[in-house]
Order: structure tokens, then sequence, then C-alpha cells
């Protein structure tokens, strides 16, 4: 196959421009391309469909998007020009953008701010309100437009004119429900105020044997229950192809040849290791039907929480490191002695991407002199390998003090931690980003042990708090670095 060109887009379900019909679709381009983020052809064609306009009416002829689509391939990107077109359609309009948590919608929006901030567009709004709990954007028309996370607006309900429901794979149907039930009912009035249609999309990659809502609304679509103002698209490999085949994931993944290029797809093949099924669902929208029971129960949880220390220098601690899939995020969490009471592990920071990481730990490690725990494999690989071939040019000396985690460790590893809370030999922090992990995190199968599955969402918490575990168990029962020589 040749790979100097993208491949031809090849959708398993793709609902049919309709060319009796006009399409604002231009215009959202138009301010994808000014939001630094020209459209690539999947998403002109999804965002062409889903901006028809109805002849009759004059407004959105659709009142519903599904799209499922590969990680990585691009649909936030698309909600975040669809947003801001959907706002500045006319006075004090309300969208919503909702991810998984708070924290993921907040992560969107902050980033959604900073090319917002670059572009000529900014003097559309006022300045964005930036305080957690109440992130918005507020443009000169009174319109608005704010994220928020799907479980917690699940809980209250929100109403607007647009809603992004995106990583809808993490909702039960239960959740669905309120959402919808908050929304439909008032889509009549405000499509008679504004003569603008509300909309609601669903975004997302497939999940697992627990995406309830999601799973069964594309089972029922696929099977061809597709309302009449529902556009539905479905990209992937087929379903019964072998997502091992790197050509059939090139010729299927509507990012290829745009986003990345057919060399790293071996690259990114291997950052997934032995999870043929993450790999599956990642790359070729395959479903994972595999075990996702939460590894820690939230009994064990809140059993094991425990008071957070002040670390000082001296005193018994080490550094895990976590990094998500596709290196966006990086977490180095510490394991500290506490004297009579079991350690605790502690979240420390959570960086963005993994550029600033070995500049971070460098710190951490003059201040605390502790070693730092770190996976040599899976998303963690690229940044320990940096840690590893660093020299100090002072000292010829290696400049990070890694501990000597081996491949066959690395999979021992979750089960020590587990074992340790459940034995109460170890204690963790509260943390919002730990506390929330926890709860999706399971298990996945790797021979006869098991690892963080960090294909049910993030687990980069888990594995830096898994890390500084073990990492602290096996520290040396002497520190040659604190012994002073006078
Ligand atoms: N049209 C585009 N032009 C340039 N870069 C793009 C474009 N669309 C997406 N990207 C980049 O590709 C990456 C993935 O995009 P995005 O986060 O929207 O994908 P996603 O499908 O939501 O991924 P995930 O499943 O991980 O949430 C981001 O770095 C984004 O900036
Ligand atoms: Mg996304």
């Amino acid at each position: 196959m040749n790979h100097s060109q993208p491949p031809e887009l090849k959708p398993r379900h793709a609902t049919p421009r309709n060319p009796d019909r006009e399409t604002d679709g231009a215009l959202v381009a138009r301010f994808s391309t000014l939001l630094g983020k020209p459209l690539i052809p999947w998403q002109r064609q999804v965002i062409d469909v889903i901006s028809e306009i109805d002849p009759a009416t004059g407004t959105y002829w659709y009142d519903e998007l599904v799209l499922t689509v590969q990680r990585q391939a691009g649909k936030t990107t698309i909600t975040k020009s669809y947003d801001v077109r959907n706002a500045l359609w006319g006075p004090d309009r309300k969208t919503w953008y909702l991810a998984q948590t708070g924290k993921d919608a907040n992560d969107q929006f902050r980033d959604f701010v900073k090319s917002w901030r670059k572009s000529r567009l900014r003097r559309l709004s006022k300045e964005p309100r930036m305080s957690n709990g109440s992130m918005s954007l507020e443009f000169r028309n009174g319109s608005e437009l704010r994220p928020g996370g799907a479980t917690e607006a699940a809980g209250h309900g929100v109403q607007g004119d647009l809603i992004n429901v995106d990583e809808v794979w993490s909702l039960s149907k239960q959740q669905a429900k309120n959402l919808k039930d908050g929304f439909i009912p008032t889509t009549t009035t405000r499509l008679k105020l504004t003569g603008v249609r509300p909309q609601i999309w669903w975004t997302s990659t497939e999940g697992n044997g627990n995406s309830e809502y999601f799973n069964d609304r594309l089972d029922r679509l696929r099977a061809g229950d597709i309302p009449k103002r529902t556009a539905f698209f479905d990209f992937g490999i087929p379903f019964d192809a072998d997502p091992e085949d790197l050509e059939t994931i090139w010729a299927y993944h509507p990012g290829a040849g745009h986003l990345f290029d057919f060399n790293q797809l071996a690259e990114f093949r291997q950052q997934f290791d032995d999870d043929a099924e993450g790999w599956a669902r990642a790359f070729g929208n395959i479903r994972d039907d595999g075990v996702t029971e939460r590894a820690i129960d939230s009994i064990l949880w809140a059993d094991t929480t425990g008071q957070p220390v002040k670390p000082s220098r001296g005193l018994k601690l080490c550094f895990g490191v976590g990094v998500t899939m596709g290196a966006g995020k990086t977490i180095v969490a510490a394991c500290i002695a506490r004297g009579d009471r079991p350690p605790i592990v502690q979240i420390v920071k959570e960086l963005d991407g993994t550029g600033q990481a070995p500049q971070f730990l460098r710190e951490l490690q003059a201040v605390y002199r502790a070693p730092i725990c770190i996976d040599r494999r899976g998303p963690s690989a690229a940044l320990a390998d940096v840690l590893a071939s660093t020299i100090d040019p002072a000292t010829y000396e290696p400049a990070y003090r890694l501990t000597d985690l081996r491949a066959a460790d690395a999979i021992t590893a979750p089960q020590s931690l587990v074992s340790a809370l459940e034995q109460h030999a170890v204690e963790h922090a509260p943390d919002r980003l730990l506390d929330e992990q926890v709860c999706t995190a399971a298990k996945r199968k790797s021979g006869d042990a098991w690892l963080w599955n960090r294909n049910a969402g993030d687990v980069h918490a888990m594995e830096a708090m898994t890390m500084a575990y073990w990492g602290y168990m096996h520290l040396p029962a002497f520190d040659v670095d604190d012994i002073q020589v006078f």
C-alpha cells in the first residue's frame, strides 16, 4: 500500500451529506483554522453533515450527533470550533462541553483558551473565567461556553443550546438518561425562542464491557435504528479485521497521514506492549469486552486514607512516575515514611506532557535525595530512557538515581500495592486525581500477573502510586548519598 498519502476515508457508517440542504460547515472550518487546527477530511465530513440547514426552517436539520472514532483522531478538537460557531449564532446562547470528569473538561477548556487567546477571535469574547468550578468563556453577544463533568452534570442536569458529551463510554445508562431528561424538554422552547435548533452531541471511542449506555446505543444504531434527526458516524476497522495488522489500522484510521505517518504506527503499537485489547480499542475502535471490575474497592480505598506529611530531607522516601497513554500528562508521586504509621503515598504534582518532568525530578532529587521509580516499558518508556541516559555534566555520573525496577518487577508491582493496602501496610493521602482513577482502575492480565488497564481511562496516578510504593519497598538499607564526608 502507498503510505505517502493519507488513505481514503472508510467509515463503518457515515450519514451521507444531503445535497438538497445547505450546510454551515464552511464557517465551522474557518473557525477551526483560526484556532490553529484546519479541519482534516473526516472532521470536515462530520461537520458538514451535522451543520446541514433545514430549508424549511433555516436552522439545523439534525438535533443529535453520535460519533465514534479511534482515540487521538481529533474528536474533541471539532467540538471546540463547533461550540464557538454555535455560541456566535445569536445572543445569549449556552453551550456545554462535558467530559468524563470535571477535571478532564477543565483541562480541555484550558487548552482551548490557549488557542483562543492566540487567535484573532479573542476579541469576540470577554476575558475567559478560569477559576475551577466556574470556568467559562463569555462572548460579547452574551453567549457562553462552559466545561463540565458528565458525571457531575448527570446529577443535576444542564440546559443549553448545545451540549457536547465527550467520552460517552464512561457513562452509565442512568447518567445518560439524566443528561437527556434535563436537556430535551427545554429544547422546544429554546428553538422557539432562538430560532436555532438545539443539539446534543455524543462523542467517544468505543468503551468496554462497562460502557452501558454507549454499547447499547451503538448496537442499536448499527442495527439500523437511526432516528431521522440523528447523524451517525462510526469509524474503525471492520469488526472481523485483525487489529495487529498495521496496514488495516492505517487504512481505517481517519487521522492516518494527517496526524501521524505510517512509520509512527509501529511505535504506537510498541507503547501498548502486551495490551492487545487496549491497542485494538485505541487504534481500531474495537470495544474491549475484557474484565473491567475495579481493582481496589471503595471501602478498602476509604479505609486506607491517611494524613499527608510534609516531606523533609533525610526522611525515607521514594518518588514514582506515571505517564498517560499518548504522553499528555506526567504524574509524580512519593511514598514517604511516617514513623509509627505505615508509609503514605501522595501525589506530588501533575505536569503537562513529559517535557518538564526531567527538570522537575532533578529539583526533587536535589532537595530530597530520594530515588525515582519508573516503568521502563509502556507510556513512561520514553521518559524513563531520558532519565536513564542523562549524565551529570559536572560529575560524569548518571544524573538520576533510578530504582532497579526490572520488567519482571513491573508486572508484580500493582499486586504488591493492592496487597499492602489490604494489610494496611501503606496508606494514601486524599487526592482528587487518585480518588477519581481508583473508581475505574481495573486489572488486565499479563501472563500470571496483572497490570493496570490503561484502556478504561487514565491510570497514570495509580501507576505513579504503584511505582512510588515499589521503589520505597526496595530502597537500599542505607543511603550512600546521605553519608556526609567531612
Ligand atoms: N485538524 C487538526 N489539525 C491539527 N491537529 C489536530 C487536528 N485535530 C486534532 N489535532 C491534534 O491531534 C491530537 C488529538 O486531538 P483530540 O484531542 O481532538 O483527539 P481525540 O479524538 O479527542 O483524542 P482522545 O481519544 O485521546 O480524547 C491533539 O494534539 C490535537 O491538537
Ligand atoms: Mg478527546
